[in-house]
């Protein structure tokens, strides 16, 4: 038996969540489930948005499957997903975007992996708001000391690369390709403009590259790379990229597979793994039913890989592919021909269709 913190999130989070518990279960694997509110609803009930309970029930099973939590826009409480990220020190962020048979595409292959740094960057949070005491003292100080002259009506992010943790990362994403037999790193950044921030990245990257001469790289700026991926996504295979342009990019491929509703995602440290699909609450459809829950059921799939149930992992994954090559039982995000599916009839169509 293994224990797992199970947090349904919020929005459309506890829909696709009680379809991934569904088909995880059928699988007969033995998984405990340690059920715990984050965001909104744990405001409610215990009073904060990440209780401490819920990062010790993770410290202690050191696996989380989590639904999407809702983040207020520019006021409210901070991003529980980047707090949960930062405090376990879930430094990569891996999003495998592959196109699955029976989806409707652009393009006939796309088997991309997206890794993304996931603790600094402009997500680390240091940020003045505009005409707050603190943006004008820094603004005098920057002004003062490096005759940098800011508009006065500016809020501030900062936005710090280090050595450290871009050879984490970089680290990380050849080791996958290693391990998995991928054939090229692609590194994306933007030091041309970002020299002191993306320039630290960018050699940091090119350095560690050096290490792995048995793994192709190239390092492209990430509008090129952007351009590269609309384009012609099949020459791409893992691509490693700095927080914020690894949160664009891995939409963007997203977009590629079949949209948001089919990709998954995984937050890695060294002691904690959190799965979770790379949307989020989707409110425009939430307490409809009507939510594909595919990208969370395949970051189950990630999830039984990583506590050594390959077997099962290879199961589930069989089956959904099964379920969406035939076509029939299609949510609406994936434009069915006939009568969309609710979340429920493609979980039920995938505990039919295991293997
Ligand atoms: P979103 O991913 O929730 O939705 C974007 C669009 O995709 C919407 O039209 C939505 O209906 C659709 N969509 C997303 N997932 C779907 C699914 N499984 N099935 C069918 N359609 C789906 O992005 P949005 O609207 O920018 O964010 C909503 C909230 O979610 C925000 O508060 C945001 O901060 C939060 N969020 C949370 C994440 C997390 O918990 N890891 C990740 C991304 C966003």
């Amino acid at each position: 038996m293994t224990t797992v913190t199970l947090i349904p999130g919020d929005g459309i989070g506890p829909e696709v969540t009680a379809a991934t518990r569904q088909v995880v279960d059928a699988l007969g694997v033995g998984i405990e489930w340690e059920v715990h509110d984050a965001g909104a609803p744990a405001i409610e009930a215990h009073g904060s948005p990440l209780p401490e309970h819920v990062l010790r029930s993770i410290t202690t099973n050191k696996v989380a499957l989590k639904g999407p939590v809702t983040t207020p826009v520019g006021t409210g409480f901070r991003s529980i997903n980047v707090a949960l990220r930062q405090e376990l020190d879930l430094f990569a962020s891996v999003r495998p975007c592959r196109l699955y048979p029976g989806v409707a595409s652009r393009f006939d292959a796309v088997d991309i992996v997206v890794v993304r740094e996931n603790t600094e960057d402009l997500y680390e949070g240091i940020e003045f708001e505009c005409s707050s005491k603190e943006a004008t003292k820094l603004r005098g100080f920057l002004s003062y000391m490096h005759g940098f002259d800011m508009r006065p009506d500016s809020g501030i992010s900062i936005k710090p690369i280090s050595i450290s943790a871009t050879h984490a990362i970089v680290e990380y994403a050849f080791e996958y390709a290693r391990k998995y037999r991928r054939r090229k790193v692609t590194l994306g950044h933007k030091a041309n403009i970002m020299k002191f921030s993306d320039g630290v990245w960018l050699s940091e990257g090119e350095a560690r590259a050096a290490e792995y001469r048995d793994v192709g790289f190239e390092a492209i700026q990430v509008d090129e790379l952007a351009m590269h991926l609309a384009w012609t996504p099949d020459d791409m295979d893992v691509i490693v990229l700095p927080n914020l342009y690894g949160d664009i990019i891995s939409d963007l491929c997203a977009g590629l597979i079949g949209g948001l509703g089919l990709a998954p995602g995984m937050n890695l440290g060294k002691d904690h793994a959190v799965f979770e699909p790379t949307h989020g609450s989707a409110p425009d459809i939430a307490g409809k039913g009507v939510a594909n829950p595919i990208a969370m059921i395949l970051s189950a799939v990630l999830m039984l890989r990583h506590i050594g149930q390959r077997d099962a992992g290879d199961r589930l994954e069989r089956a959904v592919a099964t379920v969406l090559a035939n076509g029939k039982i299609r949510p609406a995000d994936l434009r069915p021909v006939g009568e969309p599916a609710t979340t429920d009839a493609v979980a039920d169509a995938i505990v039919a269709a295991l293997p």
